[in-house]
């Protein structure tokens, strides 16, 4: 009798978990298509459309005919402008050569961890992380190593903690600031004792800036590869168009870093995907150039609804919700609610919570498990503010409903 084909599937497959954001988007989409009004904040994008010049610049490219293959690692006219906002917005220098162009920054990353990671290699992983982290280590055979970062130190990473973990395997560290899901970024201070653990225990750093611009803070988010430049030759910053430009579907991401391995990137993305979309580049090209006009205005709406969701939150028996200082998303400490009863049934999970918020109070969040923390859920902001109100509202009648 032939096997049946699900077992005819690589075992690293075993690894890998479906998306609970993507999930838990799907339970909400089937509800909405069986008319059920569902208020989805489970996902991670911008609620904006992308801004017209910018599609105007793609719809030029397919009217010139730039239709073709293009250099594997991006044309050259986009390596420019990505060096040029290195330089500009945090004074670093990249060759055009140590600079990747990719499917979107979640492309950039995976082969990031292909070209560095060996079998039971350590990565380190501050948590709450982004949940395609762990799989993406996973799935190169790398070993995923948590550090917890505390709420009370506003979940930024503590460098001692860091220091602790370390083992002889441990080889790369990834920094995400600011955080999905916690909104958190890392103060230059820690990045300057993370950067001394770096050298001397010979580290590389991913840094993910992809939230970069969505930054509620005065100043622009440190990175650590501008700390010190002996730590930015072991860093690679990963970033890209989605947030900033609210350009998601677009996909194009980037990475840069010291040449050896970024040109190990190119070989190979030249094996696997090629370039990325040619007029999603020329459409990247103008985001890039444009400056700051078409982000500005998204981000004062952004910190509009961050500062009243927080607030409402934090209006709710049962709930605590700290501001975050980036990205689009609120981490709510939902502890108070677990161990209370819905008709009797007893909540004891942040699963089981995001169940009843999405059967009695129709909304979607995702629970912070798969983050890397049972306590906490996950809504996005992105989303209209009267959606929110309406969100929050429903939640506030649901948790009245608790015993
Ligand atoms: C922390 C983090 N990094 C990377 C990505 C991927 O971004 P892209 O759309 O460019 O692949 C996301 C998207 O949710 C993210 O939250």
């Amino acid at each position: 009798m032939k096997p049946p084909l699900q077992d005819l599937l690589a075992s690293r497959l075993s690894l890998l978990k479906p998306s609970p954001t993507l999930l838990l988007a799907a339970r909400a989409r089937e509800l909405k298509m069986q008319g059920i009004d569902v208020l989805d904040f489970s996902g991670g994008e911008p609620d904006f459309d992308t801004p017209d010049p910018i599609k105007h610049a793609a719809i030029q490219a397919l009217e010139e005919g730039f239709t073709k293959y293009t250099a594997v690692g991006g044309i050259p006219e986009l390596k420019e402008a990505i060096k040029e906002k290195f330089l500009r917005d945090q004074g670093l220098e990249f060759h055009p050569r140590s600079i990747v162009v990719s499917n979107g920054a979640k492309h950039s990353l995976f082969q990031i961890f292909q070209v560095l990671v060996n079998p039971g290699d350590q990565v380190l992983l501050p948590t709450p992380a982004w949940v395609s982290y762990p799989d993406q280590i996973l799935l190169n055979q790398g070993d995923p190593v948590f550090i917890n970062c505390r709420e009370e130190d506003g979940f930024r990473i503590d460098p001692d903690a860091l220091r602790e973990i370390l083992t002889p395997r441990t080889k790369i560290l990834v920094l995400n600031s600011p955080n999905n899901p916690t909104g958190a970024i890392i103060d230059k201070k820690r990045l300057e004792r993370i950067g001394e653990i770096v050298l001397q225990n010979n580290l590389l750093v991913i840094s993910d800036e992809i939230y970069e611009k969505i930054n509620y803070s005065n100043d622009p988010v440190p990175s650590i590869a501008t700390i010190d430049k002996s730590v930015g030759d072991r860093t690679i910053i990963v970033n890209g168009v989605s947030k900033t430009y609210a350009m998601t579907g677009w996909r194009i991401g980037y990475a840069a870093g010291p040449r050896e391995i970024m040109e190990a990137i190119d070989a190979v993305q030249s094996q696997t995907s090629s370039n990325p979309n040619s007029i999603a580049q020329k459409a990247a090209v103008f985001a890039i150039r444009s400056g700051e006009q078409y982000f500005e205005p998204m981000l004062a709406e952004y910190r509009r609804r961050r500062d009243w969701v927080v607030g409402a939150f934090n209006h709710i028996k049962g709930i605590r919700c700290i501001a975050p200082e980036g990205a689009f998303y609120v981490f709510p400490n939902i502890s108070g609610l677990l161990g209370h009863s819905y008709k009797g049934v007893p909540i004891q999970t942040a699963y089981e919570l995001a169940e009843f918020f999405l059967d009695v109070a129709r909304v979607a969040m995702v629970p912070g498990t798969p983050f890397g923390s049972p306590v906490h859920m996950r809504m996005s902001y992105a989303a209209s503010l009267s959606s929110l109100q309406e969100g929050l509202k429903r939640i506030a009648d649901a948790v009245s409903l608790l015993e």
